[in-house]
């Protein structure tokens, strides 16, 4: 169905779970695009990381809320590696807040960076490989909120929904095609997302209580998960969602 990946678009490559997706293809011998509107001075770590490597990562200053940034992303793919083998929606932003809080301003806000960045990045890859010919894999790394209700975080629960249906939907449209799409649906994970609720020693409690294995996860557990799918050795799954949560979705609080 896919070949294995030389050239890899992730979006917010340069912190994160996108740091660690990005290094993950790095050690697959994987060549990176990825863009950087914000903390531009983190590229060049992650550039050394991969380069040591063999690959190669390209940081593209694209906004993926406009469909400009997201058509700089593939271009630069296409012009530094020749073609495009896998596409990677990792950029998500929260507020944190509930139905009640929510502004109009926080909610267009959360959709266009968790949502329409990712409808839209689907299909900028898609049609580049319907022109290649067919096959190749485009992830959405989602959340167990797709799907699990966060009190508090209302909007950002919204987005993923809505990745949740773009990932069933465009893969049943994408199938023939031999086109994957697929979720990445993490738990709890150690990155700047939760440094509030992990510097907080009661709320650290309460989610590492929550989850069965009785850690959140480190980037890394997640970044070799989207490598993986995104591999010929995953050339079956589509249209569907991985849960990496440490089993936070199965687990019970109760007495
Ligand atoms: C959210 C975090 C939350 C975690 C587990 C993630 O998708 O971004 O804020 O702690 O899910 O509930």
């Amino acid at each position: 169905m896919d070949r294995t990946p030389q050239s890899v678009v992730v979006t917010g490559g340069n912190t994160g779970i996108g740091a660690a997706i990005v290094e993950a293809f790095g050690r697959a011998g994987a060549n990176v695009v990825m863009d950087y509107v914000a903390h531009p001075e983190a590229n060049a770590a992650i550039e050394r990381q991969v380069a040591e490597t063999g690959g190669r990562v390209v940081a593209v200053d694209a906004d993926i809320t406009c469909d400009a940034g997201l058509e700089a992303l593939r271009a630069a793919a296409v012009e530094n590696f020749g073609r495009l083998d896998v596409w990677v929606n990792n950029a998500g932003i929260e507020t944190r807040r509930s139905l009640l809080e929510t502004t109009r301003e926080d909610f267009e806000k959360v959709m266009a960076v968790d949502l329409a960045a990712s409808y839209f990045g689907a299909q900028v890859a898609a049609r580049q490989f319907v022109d290649q010919g067919g096959g190749g894999v485009i992830v959405n790394v989602s959340s167990v909120h797709e799907d699990w209700p966060m009190p508090g975080n209302t909007a950002y629960c919204v987005a993923k929904g809505g990745i949740r249906m773009l990932t069933r939907t465009a893969g049943v449209e994408l199938g023939p095609k031999g086109i994957r799409v697929v979720n990445v649906a993490p738990g709890a994970v150690d990155t700047p997302i939760n440094t509030a609720t992990m510097n907080d020693p009661e709320q650290r409690r309460t989610l590492t209580g929550a989850i069965p294995l009785g850690t959140v996860a480190s980037p890394q557990q997640i970044g070799d998960v989207v490598a993986f799918v995104s591999s010929e050795a995953a050339s079956y799954i589509t249209a569907t969602t991985v849960v990496v949560d440490g089993g936070i979705m199965q687990g019970s609080v109760g007495l």
